[in-house]
């Protein structure tokens, strides 16, 4: 077990660089490090904006709302325009590095393979030339996805040593971005090489994150609110697929324990699962029926939306129909358990749309939510 015991005080005055900030687990970790008293610089596209559809300029965006702007660097652009990511990496001497930009849709990357695979494989390798080039930088975390194994359809979890090979583009672009840094750290980041740069290198693959501010097309969460605003009844269309569904700030949090813990000793430094207990791997239909129960609590006056569902294949795109993960590495090596069970973020999903359609304060919402959860 770690002998390194981690709080979010360790980055205090840290200087961080995350890509992906104006995402959806990128503006969670902007708003955590900030209340930490990080100096946060972010590379993204603009808020909003998936790379794809050709108009974003009214798309609703946690970025936005999360009020993070004000707080640290923000440069827009694009992860595959090396030239202009040195030069903020030169700019900012980031000491840890926290890679999450990506097109992570899996029905986008049937459509769009060309650019899933430019963003999240180039765009990866740019990150680590980045890395490379650029000495202040001594802890590096990767952010991949439990779809980054080859899926047999087991009935138990992935560990961190099974074959990495995933089925649709987005998945298997993945799977390619752990090859990329498993290269970059053989060749330019070795510990057992003394010419070598001393950093330390890690992958986190996390399972299926649920939350406050997700505003992504195609994910179960996001579709579920969206029909409770346009009152009408949810349309699921995988009810029988397992998943290993967490909160946001579940792996948002190890990420930050990885990349602390390896900047401290890089002992600490390899790859890790990131995923609920067992009893949070769920059916889609389970986690649809979770949130119908949940929502229908919370608004149980007349005037609301009924929060209901039902099953509408569309016989779309292979996806995965089970999907676990082994996670009893970061649990062995940190002692780390996951926080929330999957009912207590349902009830924080509820109660952030709550704060969200009545236009609350959005930030301070988060903020206690992150709180409760520390
Ligand atoms: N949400 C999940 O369930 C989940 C599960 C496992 C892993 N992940 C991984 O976590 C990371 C963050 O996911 P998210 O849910 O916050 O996604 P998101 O779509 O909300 O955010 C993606 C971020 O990447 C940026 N980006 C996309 N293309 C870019 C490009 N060409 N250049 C620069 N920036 C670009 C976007 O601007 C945005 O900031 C991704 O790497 C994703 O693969 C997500």
């Amino acid at each position: 077990m770690s002998n390194f015991n981690f709080s979010m005080d360790f980055y205090k005055g840290k200087k961080v660089l995350i890509t992906g900030h104006t995402g959806f687990k990128g503006t969670w970790m902007c708003r955590m490090l900030i209340g930490a008293g990080a100096v946060v610089t972010g590379y993204a596209l603009e808020a909003g904006n998936n790379g794809i559809d050709a108009d974003h300029s009214g798309k609703e965006n946690l970025f936005k709302l999360a009020d993070v702007e004000n707080n640290m660097t923000s440069v827009i652009g694009d992860i595959r325009d090396l030239k202009h990511l040195q030069e903020v990496f030169d700019q900012a001497q980031p000491e840890i590095v926290i890679h999450m930009a990506a097109q992570p849709i899996v029905r986008d990357s049937y459509t769009n393979p060309v650019y899933t695979y430019e963003t999240n494989v180039m765009g990866t390798v740019n990150v680590l030339e980045c890395v490379r080039n650029t000495k202040s930088v001594k802890s590096f975390v990767n952010i991949t996805t439990d779809k980054v194994y080859l899926n047999k359809e087991w009935s138990w979890g992935y560990r961190e040593n099974e074959e990495l090979n995933g089925y649709d583009p987005y998945s298997n672009s993945k799977s390619c971005s752990e090859l990329v840094t498993s290269s970059f750290l053989s060749s330019f980041f070795n510990p057992e090489d003394e010419d070598s740069r001393k950093c330390a290198i890690s992958t986190a693959r996390a399972g299926n994150v649920i939350g406050g501010g997700d505003f992504a097309n195609d994910r179960i969460i996001p579709d579920c609110i969206r029909s409770m605003e346009r009152k009408e009844e949810i349309i699921v269309r995988n009810p029988y697929s397992t998943r290993p569904y967490q909160f946001v700030l579940e792996p948002v949090y190890c990420y930050l324990l990885i990349a602390a813990a390896q900047f401290y000793d890089i002992k600490y430094a390899g790859s890790y699962n990131v995923g609920p207990d067992d009893c949070d791997c769920l059916t889609t239909g389970s986690l649809v029926d979770l949130f119908c129960s949940k929502w229908n609590e919370f608004y149980n006056e007349d005037g609301y939306q009924k929060a209901t569902w039902k099953n509408v294949s569309d016989k779309g795109p292979h996806e995965a129909g089970f999907l676990k993960l082994d996670c009893s590495k970061i649990k062995a090596t940190f002692g780390w358990n996951p926080h929330w069970h999957i009912d207590k973020a349902m009830e924080k999903i509820v109660e952030w749309t709550d704060c969200y359609f009545n236009k609350g304060d959005i930030a301070a919402l988060m903020d206690k939510q992150i709180k409760e959860f520390i």
